[in-house]
């Protein structure tokens, strides 16, 4: 068994200064379109490295849900340069662009097919990681995992090895704190998926636990004050989804994911972000795993923690969605995906090709309760019309 983190994390009011006491030659930061530089923490981070003495290369424009494209022109960027340090600033989708770019950087001759097949090289042999984090819900700072598109097959390829866990994260609360309302409330929302996931995975631990619950205890009380622009509000949330991100990064995650991946990009309605899929998504899927006795303690735990109340288990856990049910309505995320838009006739001719696909994803292994192609489209059927999962 493993628990791996990065050795260091650097969080607080200014830690991003911290970059000033790197030690090394070259510096690459990648980052993504404008926010990084528009709100001047591009500008800042250049500035701290050249005071710290290094050499400093900027790789922009790193696009929302990166591909293999820009993954191999950002690996070709640094083979030219040569740094000792790739510096990954912004939201998910920069940050996971340079992990997989660290790789072919330093494996030139890696195969894409390799890593989704879990063969991966060891790391390192040319330069270490630090990933500075602008949104707070993919904790991609301190996580396993890389996700990046395929554009030809239509696919997101979740990469997941502990070599590309950073070697230092920092969490800096300056940061998110300009980002736009709809993001806060999905990537919050992920957050806390990420978290009740992680506690009920079958591969959570005693290392996994704690995490995850104080994790969705200070979500709850930080993320509508936080959805609200409250400035110690949106700190707790970019620490509070770190310490989700370092339980499910050892613990993984469950169905909830398996179908907020397998739907994100199915309808001809359009994109159905992440977090919002995993917040209309969580209740239903607590529901099902619920019906499993020591999930159903689990949940209940998580209830007791948060001093919900409720007489039984049973009770308990209904508190606990209904908590998830009052953060989506007051933050305007819809009650399923007809109330999203998607059409019905779409949604049910596409539903056994999306359960099948969804049962493929890589998270649905470590749910806590097994579910067969058919099961999964009934799931998916009740996150759908907002009905109640009683099977
Ligand atoms: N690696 C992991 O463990 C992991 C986990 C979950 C999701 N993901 C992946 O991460 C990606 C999504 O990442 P994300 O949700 O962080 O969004 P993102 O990185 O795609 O950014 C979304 C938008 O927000 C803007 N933005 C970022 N920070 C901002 C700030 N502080 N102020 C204003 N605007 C800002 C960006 O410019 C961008 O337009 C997806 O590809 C998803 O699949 C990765
Ligand atoms: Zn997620």
């Amino acid at each position: 068994m493993r628990f791996t983190l990065p050795r260091d994390v650097y969080y607080g009011e200014d830690s991003l200064a911290e970059l000033k006491h790197i030690k090394g030659h070259k510096a690459i930061i990648v980052t993504g379109g404008h926010a990084m530089q528009k709100f001047g923490f591009l500008k800042t981070v250049e500035e701290y490295l050249k005071e710290a003495g290094l050499e400093v290369r900027t790789f922009e424009g790193v696009e929302n849900d990166p591909t293999i494209g820009t993954v191999m022109r950002g690996a070709e960027a640094m083979r030219e340069f040569e740094p000792d340090w790739i510096v990954a600033l912004g939201g998910g989708s920069p940050i996971d662009a340079a992990k997989a770019m660290w790789v072919f950087y330093e494996y030139p001759d890696s195969k894409f097919e390799d890593l989704v097949a879990g063969k991966w090289p060891e790391l390192r042999t040319k330069a270490r990681f630090i990933a500075i984090g602008s949104t707070s819900g993919t904790a991609t700072e301190v996580t396993a995992f890389a996700v990046i598109t395929d554009p030809d097959k239509g696919i997101k390829y979740p990469l997941a090895n502990y070599e590309i866990t950073p070697d230092i994260a920092i969490v800096d609360p300056e940061l998110p704190q300009t980002m736009p309302k709809n993001t806060t409330a999905f990537t919050g929302m992920d957050a806390l998926t990420h978290a009740t996931e992680a506690y009920v995975s079958l591969f959570h631990s005693d290392f996994t636990d704690p995490l995850a619950l104080h994790a969705i205890d200070m979500i709850l009380k930080n993320m509508l004050p936080s959805y609200d622009g409250d400035k110690s509000a949106r700190a707790n949330m970019h620490y509070a989804q770190c310490m989700a991100g370092m339980a499910f990064s050892n613990a993984l995650l469950g169905i909830t994911h398996s179908l907020a991946h397998k739907t994100g990009a199915a309808f001809s309605t359009g994109h159905v972000p992440h977090g919002e899929a995993n917040a209309m998504y969580l209740p239903h899927v607590i529901e099902f795993n619920s019906k499993d006795p020591t999930t159903l303690k689990r949940y209940a735990h998580i209830a007791d923690f948060l001093h919900l109340g409720g007489n039984t288990d049973e009770e308990k856990v209904e508190n606990y969605i209904a908590e998830i049910r009052k953060l989506n309505k007051a933050m305007g995320i819809p009650d399923g995906l007809k109330d999203f838009g998607v059409h019905e006739d779409e949604f049910l001719e596409k539903l056994p090709e999306i359960a099948h696909n969804a049962v493929l994803d890589a998270c649905t292994p470590e749910n806590p309760r097994k579910v067969d192609d058919e099961t999964m489209a009934k799931i998916l059927k009740c996150c759908y019309y907002n009905t109640k999962v009683d099977f």
